[in-house]
């Protein structure tokens, strides 16, 4: 199944807390609860949180007891709002929920604001699966056959709707008979590398190899790294990348070492408003995250102690080799390559 889908009226998630333990599906019938299901990370990574959030306004749509549009319209601002609030990193939440509100006002009746709703929540989520194996394709061109990939945090279809960014990328590369390897960074806190890109590989028989976050630079610094390949949950328009914290520190180590860091995004992912950077939101999640470690089965860091959580960095551009997206390569300078690249498309 996708990762995030539409089913039967109600909004349908894979529960990604508990992979890979356990595989459970659950149905969400309201938009509080979509909301809630993105901030608690039930469902997380950019494009993915992005298609759910397009679904979370087709419920509110049908959920609205609103009979006149502009009843109907007050309604999805709210809850627009709601689900906006719910994270604050990732653009392609705010991107979905303005494409849904912007194709709604277009209509009059609200019967057909209803279906409009959910008919552009699933083109986001349709598209989405289609941009992703034409990145991944592209992509795959930059990928030496023989390489050892280094891979940050999760970027697969479980990020996405199906597929994947950079682990789409792995993924094409690998269907093109491409012999890789693939390094699998741990990710913590909530260790998406160990737990779902290497669930994901391991069911796409990917080789790969697990090895703590720490590690990552000793791997490069000893040439056991020929590319770096990650996701983002912004771009902003000079080519500065948002991503899982810890990427910045991957990008700079890379660069050191003479070895390709790309940033594999679509071009939803790009948010032209913002000049650089530093104008990113980024997320500070809770102390719990860090500190519910437990070694040998008892916990890990005293009682009490101050934590600082956030769950994204940014990268400078200038540690970017290049940035894949589905409407092609952009390279430096990107203040000049990637707006073109992002207004080439019809939306
Ligand atoms: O906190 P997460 O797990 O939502 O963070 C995900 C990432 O940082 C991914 O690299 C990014 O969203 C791109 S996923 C295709």
């Amino acid at each position: 199944m996708r990762t995030v889908e539409w089913h039967d009226g109600k909004v349908r998630l894979i529960d990604q807390r508990l992979l890979p333990a356990e595989f459970r599906v659950v149905e969400l019938m309201d938009v509080e609860a979509v909301a809630r299901a993105i901030r608690e990370m039930v469902v997380r990574g950019a494009p993915a949180i992005g298609a759910a959030a397009g679904f979370g306004m087709a419920l509110a749509a049908r959920e609205s007891p609103a009979h006149s549009r502009d009843g109907l319209l007050r309604d999805l601002e709210d809850a627009a709002a709601i689900l906006r609030a719910a994270r604050p990193t990732a653009v392609n939440l705010a991107w979905a929920v303005e494409r849904v509100l912007r194709r709604v006002v277009e209509e009059q009746d609200p019967r057909r604001m209803r279906e409009v709703a959910l008919e552009e929540a699933q083109a986001i989520a349709d598209e989405d699966v289609a941009t992703n194996r034409r990145l991944g394709e592209i992509g795959a061109a930059v990928v030496p056959d023989g390489a050892t990939i280094l891979h940050h945090c999760n970027t697969g279809a479980l990020a996405t709707v199906d597929y994947g960014t950079a682990l789409g990328v792995i993924r094409a590369a690998h269907e093109q008979g491409k012999r890789i390897h693939v390094l699998v960074d741990e990710t913590r806190p909530r260790l998406q590398g160990a737990r779902l890109t290497a669930w994901e590989l391991q069911q796409l028989g990917i080789p790969f190899t697990l090895i703590v976050d720490n590690a990552a630079g000793h791997f490069m610094h000893t040439g056991q790294v020929d590319l770096v390949l990650v996701g983002a949950d912004r771009i902003a328009a000079n080519g500065d990348v948002a991503n899982k914290i810890g990427t910045y520190k991957l990008a700079v180590v890379a660069k050191e070492n003479g070895i390709p860091f790309y940033v594999c995004a679509p071009t939803s992912t790009v948010d032209l408003s913002l000049r650089a950077g530093t104008e990113i939101p980024i997320e500070e999640r809770p102390p719990e995250e860090v500190t519910a470690l437990t070694l040998m089965g008892r916990p890990a860091v005293p009682e009490g102690v101050a934590v600082a959580n956030p769950a994204f960095d940014v990268t400078p551009h200038r540690y970017v080799t290049g940035i894949i997206t589905e409407r092609g390569i952009a390279y430096p300078p990107f203040h000049l390559t990637l707006p073109p690249l992002v207004k080439g498309g019809t939306r």
